[in-house]
């Protein structure tokens, strides 16, 4: 069915430029852009935003790290769109990614790893709404 993912470009991809090309890449395997924007996570937004990891070791550092810079927000449509779209960004760690993937391509490293996707039809609706109100969801 036609369904929905939510993406991050994170931190560290805006800042080394490839906004552009990680646009074009997601255009390219056929998904639609519903909802765009340059933003900024503060502190708070970043701990609510990954709340779920509160209790792993690497939380204070994800959040630092998600609110150091500007990040790309977006909603995704496609056929299959989670899955497709975990596909199409590889394996959470940059050098466990299979070659042509996104983090493969633009990555820094596992904590610093360039882009987020939801992880089911659940949570790209939950993230999508903490980032686009009703009416900038296209
Ligand atoms: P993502 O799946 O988008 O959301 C949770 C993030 O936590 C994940 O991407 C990684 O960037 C980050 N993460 C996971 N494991 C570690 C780790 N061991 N050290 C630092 N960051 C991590």
């Amino acid at each position: 069915a036609t369904n929905r993912t939510f993406t991050m470009i994170k931190p560290d991809a805006v800042k080394n430029g490839h906004i552009g090309n990680i646009l074009a890449m997601i255009n390219n395997a056929g998904f639609k852009i519903v909802s765009l924007k340059l933003t900024q996570l503060t502190v708070a937004d970043a701990q609510a935003f990954y709340a779920v990891h509160s209790a792993r070791p690497f939380y204070g550092e994800l959040v630092e790290f998600m609110s150091s810079g500007p990040i790309v927000a977006a909603i995704l449509e496609k056929e299959n769109a989670v899955n497709d779209f975990r596909t199409l960004i590889g394996a959470t760690n940059p050098a466990e990614a299979a070659e042509g993937t996104i983090r493969k391509l633009y990555a820094t490293s596992l904590g610093e790893n360039a882009v987020h996707g939801s992880d089911s039809d659940e949570n790209a609706a939950i993230e999508g709404a903490f980032h686009f109100a009703g009416r900038e969801q296209f």
